[in-house]
């Protein structure tokens, strides 16, 4: 297994790359945790708060990544859905190139994905929303390599019923934030990503989740070092 190095330098933040940025749910988490910043996305994306190279992720990582702390990479989703299946539309499969071109860099990274994914990706761990005090699940995976593993937070029972997707949330009930949504301000809101639209909020991973991923890897990887 390759040993993690000492990420955290006397005066610097570490350097996170955010791979299929989009509007930034992931780099929030980031950088709350303690890492500087740099997302990469094939789209404009001028609602991401970050250092921002708009390109092709592979090609990106695998001439940038070694300058790189840690890797995150969140490839589209589409191929996986169950929406997409049903209509016969064909997305390319980025999770294991995605996932090679990591694994060349020779750094720690993790890469995440829906749960219909689950079938491409190696070992995931799962983090659910309401464990970090949200009023959606919003399951995704999370696999990870270069060293760094993560345990996640108990996972708590699924007890709120969840209203149905498009019609506002009912009172108790928890909504699910996919296709049409209905609520972009309680959205925002609940996940914390308040300079989101429907489009941002519809892909991203709550910055939560990514928050709880980098303090680990800085503790991990202290903890290597000390
Ligand atoms: C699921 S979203 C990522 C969500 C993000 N992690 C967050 O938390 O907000 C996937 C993004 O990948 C981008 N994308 C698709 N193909 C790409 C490619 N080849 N290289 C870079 N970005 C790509 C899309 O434009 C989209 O913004």
């Amino acid at each position: 297994m390759t040993q993690p190095t000492l990420i955290r330098r006397a005066s610097h933040r570490p350097r996170l790359l955010d791979l299929y940025c989009c509007q930034g749910g992931a780099a929030a988490g980031y950088d709350a945790a303690g890492f500087d910043v740099t997302g990469v996305d094939i789209n404009p994306q001028p609602l991401y708060p970050h250092r921002f190279v708009q390109g092709d992720a592979i090609e990106y990582v695998r001439e940038h990544g070694g300058e790189f702390d840690f890797i995150h990479a969140s490839p589209p989703c589409q191929r996986y859905s169950r929406a997409q299946k049903i209509q016969h539309r064909d997305h390319p499969d980025l999770i294991a190139p995605t996932r090679a071109a990591l694994e060349a860099t020779g750094r720690p990274w993790v890469i995440e994905n829906v749960e219909e994914a689950a079938e491409q990706l190696r070992d995931p761990v799962t983090l659910c929303a309401a464990a970090f005090g949200m009023r959606t699940y919003r399951h995704r995976l999370f696999e990870t390599g270069g060293g760094f593993t993560f345990a996640p937070p108990p996972h708590p029972a699924h007890l709120a019923p969840l209203t149905k997707m498009g019609r506002p949330r009912a009172a108790g009930h928890f909504a699910h934030y996919v296709g049409n949504f209905s609520g972009v301000q309680e959205a925002r809101d609940d996940m914390r990503v308040p300079w989101m639209t429907r489009d941002g909020i519809r892909e991203c991973i709550p910055p939560a989740y990514a928050q709880w991923i980098g303090a680990t890897v800085l503790q991990t990887l202290l903890a290597v070092a000390a």
